[in-house]
């Protein structure tokens, strides 16, 4: 069967433990997504209000269970410390395609750790039957594009005008992994 999710993994690298998310994970993301440098390239500017953190992080476990989506949160191995979040979304299992995610508080920058946790999701995509995967990045988020392009991703396209933020429409690059 293609992804399975009716039990969900926990992934372990070297530095990193990757748990499904929970609606008590909300407390952890709730700074990160508050953090405007982080969220400089997201869809929406950063979350003041920890209501609608628990509302996003809810609807992110309503897809998991679903089997639309696959959420996970990320500590250090050995000190349990949160880093941050990263995901599978959007799961087409006809077309054997999902999208990914990342997002890491800014203390756990440059540290590789975001290589470290996407190259698990890369793999576990791989292990259980998906063959494509996509991420979507606003323009001048070199970070991530970077961080894409050492996992192998190769720039589609560019999708003009399509992110209204800040009153402003930004446009967004399309990368594609094919496994
Ligand atoms: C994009 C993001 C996840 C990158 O996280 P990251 O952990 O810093 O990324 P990487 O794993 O690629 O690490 C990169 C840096 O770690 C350094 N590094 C340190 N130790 C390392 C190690 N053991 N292994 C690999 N790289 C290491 C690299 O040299 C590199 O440094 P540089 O940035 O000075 O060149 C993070 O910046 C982020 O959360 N951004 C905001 C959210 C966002 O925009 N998400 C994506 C939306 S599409």
């Amino acid at each position: 069967m293609i992804l399975d999710l009716s039990r969900l993994p926990i992934l372990e690298t070297e530095r990193l433990r990757l748990s499904p998310q929970t609606h008590a994970d909300a407390a952890l993301l709730y700074p990160v997504m508050g953090d405007p440098e982080v969220m400089a390239y997201w869809d929406v500017s950063e979350i003041d209000d920890p209501e609608v953190v628990a509302s996003i992080v809810g609807s992110q476990v309503e897809a998991m269970e679903a089997g639309r989506a696959m959420h996970w949160v990320m500590r250090g191995l050995s000190d349990a410390v949160f880093v941050g979040a990263c995901d599978l979304s959007d799961i087409d299992r006809w077309h054997r395609r999902a999208e990914v995610g990342f997002m890491l508080g800014r203390d756990a920058w440059g540290r590789g750790y975001g290589l470290e946790a996407m190259q698990a999701v890369v793999s576990f995509a791989a292990a259980n039957g998906l063959r494509r995967l996509t991420a979507r990045t606003h323009l001048g988020n070199r970070r991530s594009e970077t961080l894409l392009e050492k996992l192998g991703f190769a720039e589609e396209g560019l999708l003009r005008g399509h992110i209204l933020r800040d009153g402003e429409r930004r446009d967004c690059r399309v990368f594609g992994l094919l496994l």
